[in-house]
């Protein structure tokens, strides 16, 4: 594994060494990537993929270094290709996360050191890993390769998130559910491309938000406004009635239920605050593991 650009790119069998790495090291500080770098630039705003990408490479016994999208001007300053190649030769690493999933491809492409994508509008992989990591945590002590046949029904956008976690389910041999409305739903040719390298993934798509809840092992909200969707943003919304994540939905789930969200979170939007802190939720345990998860891949991707 050379880049870190989605999941569906990730071999499987590199997808559990990851998080068993990251399980592994939970609280260790270490020197697995002594004296490397990882040159770290957002286009959106950030609060935990910053702080646990620069968390895990302090973790490591690595250091960071984190640029302003002002002052390199990705794509605008000078070619994303030129800030790749200059990176490349001063950093080990490079973390990005930006609005075209384009741009980590071409920027891949040119660079002799590894990238991670940090979040792009097509995908969110390190959100994945965290993801399965507190599925195992909560169902099958802490093994990825033992949750086979869970269910994972997502309510709500198919959006990047949803995307990056419907190919970890499949990789990892759980079912994949998502309710959402007709116009905003999973396209074919990324659940094409997921059933490509997973055969047999076990998915279905409802615009109905009861639909899946009886069979859930998890129900996972996201907002239903993405980053960068600011523009058209009332008349999203308004699709999304009904979808809201909160105690009438709960309901009708079994009572092993787990809630999950990627945060943050619009509270009284997508999820209701009793929803949120209620004793179902796993949102703050899933948004700690972002750090474990991404120790156990900077490690794999970095330290060999
Ligand atoms: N879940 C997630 O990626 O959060 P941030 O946008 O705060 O990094
Ligand atoms: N789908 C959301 C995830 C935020 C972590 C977004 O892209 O804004």
């Amino acid at each position: 594994m050379k880049h870190f650009l989605s999941i569906l790119e990730t071999p499987t069998d590199e997808v559990v060494r990851i998080l068993a790495r990251g399980r592994e090291l939970r609280g260790k500080q270490t020197d697995v990537l002594k004296d490397q770098t990882l040159a770290i630039l957002f286009e959106k705003p950030s609060l935990r993929t910053r702080v646990s990408f620069e968390e895990a490479m302090y973790r490591l016994g690595g250091r960071s270094i984190v640029l302003g999208q002002s002052e390199v001007g990705l794509g605008k300053r000078e070619s994303v290709e030129d800030v790749s190649r200059v990176l490349a030769g001063m950093a080990h690493g490079m973390c990005l996360r930006v609005f075209d999933h384009t741009n980590l491809v071409k920027m891949a492409k040119v660079s002799s050191v590894p990238i991670v994508n940090a979040l792009s509008d097509l995908a969110h992989p390190a959100q994945a890993l965290a993801d399965a990591m507190t599925l195992a945590d909560e169902f099958s002590a802490g093994d990825a390769t033992r949750l086979k046949g869970r269910t994972v029904v997502f309510i709500g956008d198919g959006n990047n998130v949803a995307r990056s976690l419907a190919v970890i389910c499949g990789k990892l041999g759980m079912k994949f559910r998502i309710s959402v409305p007709d116009q905003f739903a999973l396209s074919n040719t990324w659940v094409e491309k997921i059933r490509a390298a997973v055969p047999g993934f076990d998915f279905a798509s409802s615009s109905d938000p009861m639909e899946f809840l009886a069979e859930a092992d998890a129900v996972y909200a996201d907002t239903f406004v993405s980053m960068g969707e600011e523009t058209g943003k009332e008349s999203k919304l308004g699709a999304f009635d009904g979808f809201q994540l909160n105690d009438e939905l709960l309901s009708h789930c079994p009572d092993h239920t787990i809630v999950m969200h990627c945060l943050p979170a619009y509270r009284g939007t997508e999820i209701t605050d009793s929803v949120m802190d209620g004793k179902r939720s796993r949102v703050f345990a899933q948004a700690h593991n972002r750090l474990h998860a991404q120790i156990g891949l900077l490690a794999e991707l970095m330290g060999g």
